[in-house]
């Protein structure tokens, strides 16, 4: 038992139920993440970074219906005092992957759900070529694009999964401090 994954699953339980402009709620959503992540064989740190991602959604005041507008950020900051950067990473990224996917693949735009193609706006839109060619060189590019595979999916309204329980070891295993 860890002071930090209580304290996770005590955020999850208690604001993980806000809605943030999809059909699902924060929570819902992280651990429909988090179960294709682990569907599709990801390891450890990237099933954690699955159902963590949106967790700055959980830790600060949400900005409007959407949530908190920069909750990369937020998340990035908050887990990076307790996960490595195979964790961290992808969640700090994965606001500006969707920004990445939009300017390099034409038809991905069409597939964001209302409220993702609503919050693009504000996340500065399509990324430049500058920005693309920067942000392709990130050794963890790989590993930010499935992220936002899986946050693109995981907004099935009534969908089973498993809780957040399920994921305390494996929260635990990582954990730096
Ligand atoms: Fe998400």
């Amino acid at each position: 038992m860890t002071a930090i994954v209580d304290h996770i699953l005590d955020l999850f339980a208690t604001r993980g139920s806000e809605p943030y402009g999809e059909d699902v709620s924060v929570a819902e959503h992280g651990l429909q993440c988090a179960a294709l992540a682990e569907r599709e064989g990801a390891g450890d740190a990237l099933v954690v970074a699955a159902l963590l991602h949106d967790v700055g959604h959980l830790i600060e005041d949400p900005d409007d219906a959407f949530g908190v507008h920069r909750h990369d950020v937020g998340g990035a900051v908050f887990l990076g005092q307790h996960f490595p950067e195979s964790v961290v990473a992808p969640v700090r990224m994965h606001v500006a992957a969707k920004r990445y996917r939009v300017a390099v693949d034409p038809d991905y735009a069409a597939r964001l759900s209302a409220a993702s193609t609503h919050t693009l706006a504000h996340q500065g839109g399509p990324m430049s070529p500058e920005e693309v060619q920067e942000f392709a060189a990130d050794p963890h590019l790989p590993a930010a694009l499935r992220l936002r595979e899986w946050d693109d999916a995981g907004k099935i309204d009534g969908l089973i999964v498993s809780p957040i329980e399920a994921y305390r070891d494996r929260m635990e295993g990582l954990l730096i401090s």
